[in-house]
């Protein structure tokens, strides 16, 4: 079986092409936005759509060329339909759309979050269930993950999401977009002890998170110190914050670990995914964690953490192979959460 999966839901323009035999991975086609956005300090969406929609056309191409395949030996067109900045989702969803109903193959509407979450048995022979540490830039939650579809939210943000705590004190840092990865070259450079920050739900009970006290700590420090920021304390923030963000993820983590344990659920690894997921402190934390209730930890390779067609491409494939498709009048969402923690929580739209 052979998909082609489109992503468009943020600042990346992503086709993929993978297939559910070795090597799995036949074609992976991206072209980041970074440099439009860069001005601003962060994602303009509309600049988003319009620059999705220069694009879409030539990656597809290109995808296709890359696996020497035509559009007919493709079996079904995946295509993100949210969560996300709609000018964009609407883009990729509508050329998914109009690809499978041209070559009348199956179509399947992907949740952005769902395929950051089964991306890691693309690169991984993982079996459900798996503790799954979702990390990215607009989301940051703890899912236990039965199987394709079946996800039950252990914990989540209460504020802002991991990402966004990354890409709001690099910009307050002067380091510039894309945050995460700025964040990280700088850390090399610093003492992870030189500045105290506040580490919020830290050893308090559940599985939520909590950034936003954390972003406000970083700016009262960056006011309160001379201008221009020099490079030792830039280096230095960089590295506490990181070294903090990893801690506060690995208590939580814990946390979700015991409770399973609890419960008596027996998860076969744990499982990050999502931008910030490349991060290699943030994996070492991880891996510890993991250790310690003997586990293993997993995560994408970090070309693969970050958005991306391939991950849109196996969600479809492991969609398609149990028998689902979506009809082409399938909207694109702007949210569409995996699974609410509570009735009547994150109503849709
Ligand atoms: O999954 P993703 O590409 O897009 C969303 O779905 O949001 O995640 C983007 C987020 C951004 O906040 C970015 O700063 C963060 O992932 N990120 C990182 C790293 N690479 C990307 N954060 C920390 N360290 C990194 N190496
Ligand atoms: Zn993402």
């Amino acid at each position: 079986m052979k998909i082609l999966g489109i992503e468009s839901s943020c600042d990346e323009t992503a086709v993929g092409i993978v297939c559910d035999d070795a090597p799995r991975i036949l074609a992976h086609a991206l072209a980041s936005q970074e440099n439009a956005h860069r001005p601003y300090g962060g994602v303009v969406p509309e600049i988003a759509a319009r620059a999705h929609l220069a694009k879409i056309d030539d990656l597809v191409r290109q995808a296709l060329a890359e696996a020497s395949l035509t559009l007919a030996d493709i079996d079904g067109i995946a295509a993100t339909c949210g969560p996300g900045l709609i000018g964009g989702v609407m883009v990729g969803a509508m050329m998914g759309k109009a690809m499978a109903a041209v070559t009348e193959k199956p179509f399947i509407a992907v949740n952005h979050l769902e395929a950051h979450g089964l991306s890691i048995r693309l690169s991984e022979d993982v079996p459900f269930p798996y503790l799954l540490l979702l990390i990215s830039g607009g989301h940051c939650q703890l899912l236990w993950v039965k199987g394709v579809g079946a996800y039950e939210l252990l914990g989540a943000s209460l504020d802002d999401a991991v990402g966004e705590c990354f890409d709001k004190s690099a910009k307050l840092l002067g380091l510039g977009y894309p945050g995460g990865v700025l964040i990280e070259k700088a850390a090399k450079e610093g003492n992870p002890n030189a500045i105290p920050l506040p580490r919020p739900l830290i050893g308090r009970k559940g599985c939520d998170f909590s950034f936003s006290g954390l972003k406000t700590a970083v700016r009262l420090a960056v006011e309160a110190q001379e201008k221009p920021l020099t490079s030792s304390f830039i280096a230095d923030m960089a590295a506490s914050l990181e070294q903090t963000i990893a801690a506060i993820l690995q208590d939580r983590a814990e946390n979700a670990l015991s409770l399973l344990e609890t419960r008596g659920d027996k998860p076969a690894a744990l499982v990050a995914a999502g931008g910030v997921a490349a991060n290699l402190a943030i994996r070492q934390a991880l891996t510890s964690c993991a250790a310690r209730h003997k586990l293993p930890f997993l995560a994408p390779p970090p070309a693969l953490c970050t958005d991306n067609g391939l991950m849109i491409a196996w969600a479809g494939l492991e969609r398609l192979r149990l028998g689902l498709s979506d009809p082409l009048d399938t909207r694109a969402r702007p949210r569409w959460p995996l699974a609410p923690k509570q009735l009547g929580e994150f109503p849709d739209e």
